[in-house]
């Protein structure tokens, strides 16, 4: 399991409630035994995501993920074991004990650039703050009216016009050339290692736990070849999993229920400037899935508010195509004057500014308008209700489907009855392309589960005497490999204290979830269940133990052994008396 013992995970996980982490990032009400919600991994409408405060065990009884708190954690935050435990050991108060030396090679490669990217961030802000040493960056942020507190609250910094400030930084701070180059604030050329960022005025990419794991320079010259750059992928920052400014609009994105979607990096910093803190940037890269699941985690509505000029008009069409299919709800709009929000909120003003965002248009509407120059023609109009319809496929709400069908008859004039079938046929030639791609996928690995097993496992997990009779009944019996037999032999090993139990098998870690959230069965019920299936999977393995010895019939038959043939038939007979014993299936 990596670096941290059992005992230290058991520990951490004893000191929270799992109600509280998945509290939250998901509504939760009391139903029953449980708790229910929306599922934040899938898009739906209807609660299946059931959290159990007895077992502390999640599960979605829609996608099928479950687990502990720190699997939620892992999950929703996309954050490795290690960074799992750690957040959840900092909430609550639990001291981990020093890394130990068996961390992983990738641990501590992340480990180190994270290190340096935080040296970084403090060394360059440093030098922004310095009169004497700050130059140009100062001279330029003023230019920006930027108040103090937003210019401190994103960690603005400055790299000087230099091939070796930082590079030289880091070294007196024993950080290694190898970490460095890895890191890509530095690159390698035939002198050496050389700065990547000079002259720029620094922006620090935070992830989600607020890690520095990247920088946006922008040029302070006017004459670099990019206006920006930023740092390269490396270790801790995947460029397509990460938005910038999410870290510090979480308070936001929560109060609102609602997410801005800007282009730029000024064009947030203006936004919190002007006390509009529920702003997330793509910062130049176009939007993807990572990022538009990554938004539905925290909100369920966004306004896409990209640049009026002709690309940002196509990145906002693009966006409003990926963050609905991510199940989001989309509004769109573009400022006038091919104005970034940045320029207009300067020019007119936060108030202005959050008032066309409350009238920002429907998706469907918004699309139709800005293909305005192809509704002239009987064609253009239908090939834009067609690229419509690509869009609204992916909702899963049949009555928004219906009135989304609706606008796009009414934006372009065409005869409802006919855009409702043709969208219908559309759907359908879908559903057979789709058919046809799952049919052509390999087959899944895993096995399926038998569907008694969660109930069994409910059962056991819930009363003890069944706990007891499963294990008594079980003795013996190899059960084999497989997430049934992981669970079920954990459980039966655990004696009556279950709340160390955890699973790194996916499988296994899903199917214990989905046991402990399982509504509880009246009694009677589940003792005849706890008989029925210790017997049915005694009688599995004895089958497969039958079958295997037949198997080793057929090669004796083959090699004519007749001595070891009737060895096997003696014990095949003695494996097929004892199913028999258990009774019909
Ligand atoms: P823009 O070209 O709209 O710049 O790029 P901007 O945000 O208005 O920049 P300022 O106001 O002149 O400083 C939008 C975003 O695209 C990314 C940056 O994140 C920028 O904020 N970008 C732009 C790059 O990564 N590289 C570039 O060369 C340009
Ligand atoms: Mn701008």
């Amino acid at each position: 399991m990596g670096k941290y013992s059992r005992e230290v995970v058991t520990q951490v996980l004893a000191a929270i409630d799992i109600v509280d982490i998945i509290g939250g990032a998901v509504e939760l009400k009391p139903s029953g035994h449980r708790l229910l919600g929306l599922c934040p991994f899938h898009n739906e409408k209807t609660p299946s995501f059931s959290v159990s405060r007895e077992r502390q065990q999640f599960y979605c009884f829609g996608c099928e993920k479950g687990g502990d708190a720190l699997a939620f954690v892992m999950d929703f935050e996309g954050l490795s074991f290690a960074e799992a435990l750690r957040k959840l050991a900092d909430r609550a108060g639990v001291q981990l004990p020093a890394p130990s030396e068996r961390e992983s090679r990738e641990d501590f490669a992340r480990r180190n650039i994270l290190e340096l990217y935080a040296f970084a961030a403090q060394y360059y802000g440093e030098l922004l703050k310095n009169p004497l040493k700050g130059g140009r960056g100062r001279t330029y942020l003023k230019t920006r009216t930027l108040k103090d507190a937003t210019t401190a609250k994103f960690g603005l910094g400055y790299a000087p016009d230099s091939y070796t400030t930082l590079v030289e930084a880091a070294r007196t701070k024993n950080i290694k050339d190898y970490v460095l180059e890895n890191s890509g604030l530095a690159k390698r050329g035939n002198k050496g290692l050389y700065d990547l960022f000079r002259e720029r005025l620094m922006i620090p990419i935070r992830d989600v736990m607020g890690n520095v794991v990247a920088f946006g320079g922008r040029d302070l010259t006017g004459t670099a070849p990019g206006k920006y750059i930023n740092s390269p992928e490396n270790p801790v920052y995947r460029k397509s999993r990460v938005l910038y400014g999410l870290f510090e609009a979480r308070d936001g994105l929560r109060q609102t229920k609602q997410a801005l979607l800007v282009e730029g990096y000024f064009d947030l910093m203006r936004c919190f400037d002007a006390g509009i803190t529920n702003v997330v940037a793509t910062c130049g890269t176009a939007l993807t899935t990572e990022q538009a699941a990554l938004i539905r985690r925290y909100v369920p509505e966004v306004v896409v508010v990209y640049d009026g000029d002709p690309a940002g008009i196509r990145a906002a069409l693009r966006g409003v195509a990926i963050l609905t299919a991510a199940g989001l709800t989309v509004r769109a709009l573009v400022l006038p004057d091919g104005k970034d929000p940045d320029d207009f909120i300067r020019d007119a003003g936060g108030d202005a500014f959050r008032a066309l965002v409350d009238g920002a248009l429907n998706f469907v509407t918004f699309y139709i308008r800005l293909n305005g120059d192809r509704l002239g023609t009987i064609e253009g109009r239908t090939t834009v209700a067609r690229e419509v319809f690509t869009i609204v496929q992916s909702i899963d709400d049949t009555m928004r489907v219906d009135e989304y069908l609706k606008l796009v008859a009414r934006e372009l004039q065409l005869d409802e009855w006919n855009v409702r079938r043709e969208f219908a046929a559309q759907l359908q030639q879908r559903d057979v392309e789709r058919s046809i791609e799952v049919r052509r996928a390999p087959s899944s690995e895993r096995k399926p589960i038998h569907p008694d097993d969660q109930a069994f496992l409910a059962a056991i997990l819930a009363v003890e005497p069944l706990r007891d009779r499963a294990r008594e009944g079980l003795k013996g019996v190899e059960l084999g490999e497989g997430p049934v037999a992981d669970v079920l032999g954990a459980i039966c090993k655990a004696g009556n204290d279950l709340s160390g139990l955890r699973f790194e098998d996916e499988a296994a870690q899903a199917l214990f979830a989905a046991a402990a959230n399982q509504p509880p069965m009246p009694s009677d019920k589940a003792e005849a269940l706890v008989e029925k299936r210790i017997c049915s999977l005694k009688r599995e393995v004895l089958m497969a133990k039958s079958a295997r010895v037949q198997e080793q019939i057929r090669e004796a038959e083959r090699s004519r052994d007749l001595e070891r043939i009737s060895q096997l038939l003696s014990t095949k007979v003695g494996i097929d008396r004892e199913i028999q014993k258990l009774g019909a299936a």
